[in-house]
């Protein structure tokens, strides 16, 4: 009786998660977001990173060199989504802010997802609204393939009934902190608080 009585409440729990994905918007998001951290400490650090070469959102194109002498502060996500990616180029914009003029050490950085609709200009329309030095990055779906890979970052295109956008975006939600080198030092997601990024940053720094 016990064992079936268990037996329906991990069914139900099982169900209810399922559940929840399929309806919430965001959930798929978030569990990513939960599940994601753990599998890039156990990969190690090295694992993380490597070069790219994107176009930034004034036209011009850029590479993982031209950052190296500073640390980078990097987000995947894409300009149509809702309130997972806002609010973690917000964190980073807080934590920035609060860090004062030893911020000037970290380029923060928006990776796009979403080349197709993500071009330069778009961009260029977004990223000035959270921060003034944000750099928002895009490219061809090949170069975004390519930075998503090596910073282990996935996403996929998920068809939206409910949006006039038609399509959104499932999406890893985390805020890399990359070394003056290229290399890194560690994660933060949507999710951080911002008095617990500001303390690893000036830790770091
Ligand atoms: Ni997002």
């Amino acid at each position: 009786m016990r064992l079936r009585l268990l037996g329906l409440v991990v069914v139900g729990l099982v169900f209810g998660a399922l559940l929840a994905l399929a309806i919430l918007p965001g959930a798929r998001e978030q569990l990513i977001a939960r599940i994601e951290p753990l599998g890039v400490t156990s990969v190690g650090k090295a694992s993380v990173g490597g070069p790219f070469t994107l176009t930034d959102h004034t036209g011009r194109r850029v590479t993982d060199k031209d950052f190296r002498g500073k640390y980078m502060l990097v987000y995947f996500g894409f300009t149509f989504c809702p309130d997972v990616c806002p609010t973690g180029l917000q964190v980073m914009a807080a934590a920035l802010e609060e860090l004062g003029p030893k911020a000037e050490q970290i380029v923060p950085i928006f990776i796009s997802v979403d080349p197709e609709r993500d071009t330069p200009e778009q961009l260029a329309m977004y990223v000035p609204s959270f921060h003034s030095r944000l750099v928002g990055l895009t490219g061809t779906p090949e170069e975004i393939q390519a930075v998503a890979k090596a910073y282990r970052v996935y996403y996929r295109k998920v068809k939206d009934e409910k949006s006039t956008a038609e399509y959104t975006i499932d999406h890893t939600s985390i805020i890399y902190l990359m070394d003056p080198n290229g290399e890194f030092v560690a994660h933060f997601t949507h999710a951080t608080p911002v008095d617990v990024m500001v303390e690893k940053l000036r830790k770091v720094l």
